[in-house]
């Protein structure tokens, strides 16, 4: 079943002679339970791409539903919903808060869908656990490694349990071992059946993906469907990552 569904997405900035067309004709199907690279050279529009498809920004043409809704329908507040209750982002500079906490930089997106305080710090706690960082809750982004503060904003990203969780280059600013970990972090949750579209330039993390979609210039070059070559053993290293045990609430 589609879960994101893109047709003939164009984005262009600027005008006229200073048009500068970043997404051409793109056509885009995503499954529920699938895990989705898209690669593609530095410029190549895979972040503006991402963007479309997580209702971050609207396409200059062409057509965009998420999970059954068409999210260009939505005006600016029914999108600030729609991306609270229904969609998780990690971005490559973790894009903490860095005057809170790990457990309050967790709790913030629930406390903002009306969870109480009680009740979201249990969830936080929870979800702080299973990625990893049991007796960190007190500690400030700049007292975590570049790695745990990934994984503080995993456990922001899936407290709320989004439908969809894109993840724009997660281990860019990370060493190999804490970008492994990061990855297989991701790949244990997809395996839990968490949808996944990541923008990667690591061709071995894409290896972990059901399917890789190359962008070239704005342009669908190529989808590789990589089922085919995914077992429980080349789909993601997990003997690496803590056991993930995601509370049901
Ligand atoms: N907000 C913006 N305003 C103008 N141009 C932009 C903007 N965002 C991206 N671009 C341009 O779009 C192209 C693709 O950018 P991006 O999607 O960030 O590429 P990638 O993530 O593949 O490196 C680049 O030429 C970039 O300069
Ligand atoms: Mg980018």
């Amino acid at each position: 079943m589609s879960i994101i569904t893109g047709k003939n997405i164009c984005k262009s900035y600027g005008k006229d002679t200073l048009e500068n067309k970043v997404l051409k004709n793109i056509d885009i199907e995503v499954s529920a339970g699938e895990f989705v690279a898209i690669m593609g050279k530095s410029g190549a529009g895979k972040s503006t791409l991402l963007y479309q498809l997580s209702a971050l920004d609207k396409p200059t043409s062409g057509e965009i539903t998420i999970d059954g809704k068409n999210i260009l329908d939505f005006d600016e507040s029914e999108l600030v919903n729609f991306r609270l209750y229904t969609l998780g982002y990690i971005f490559q500079d973790y894009a903490l808060i860095p005057d809170l906490n790990v457990t309050e930089n967790v709790l913030t997106p629930l406390l903002m869908r009306g969870i109480d305080w009680k009740t979201a710090q249990k969830i936080s706690k929870e979800v702080i656990d299973s990625v990893g960082l049991e007796g960190k809750y007190n500690n400030l982004p700049s007292q975590l490694s570049g790695g745990e503060q990934q994984r503080v904003s995993v456990a922001r990203a899936i407290a709320g349990k989004p439908k969809i969780l894109f993840a724009d280059e997660p281990t860019a600013n990370l060493d190999s071992v804490s970008g492994r970990s990061v990855i297989d972090l991701l790949a244990k949750l997809n395996e839990e059946g968490q949808t996944i579209v990541m923008v990667t330039h690591e061709e071995e993390y894409a290896n972990h993906c059901n399917r890789i979609i190359r962008l070239e210039d704005g342009v669908v070059k190529k989808i590789e469907d990589r089922n085919y070559l995914l077992t429980n053993t080349t789909k993601g290293s997990v003997e690496h990552v803590a056991p993930i045990n995601l509370p049901t609430y």
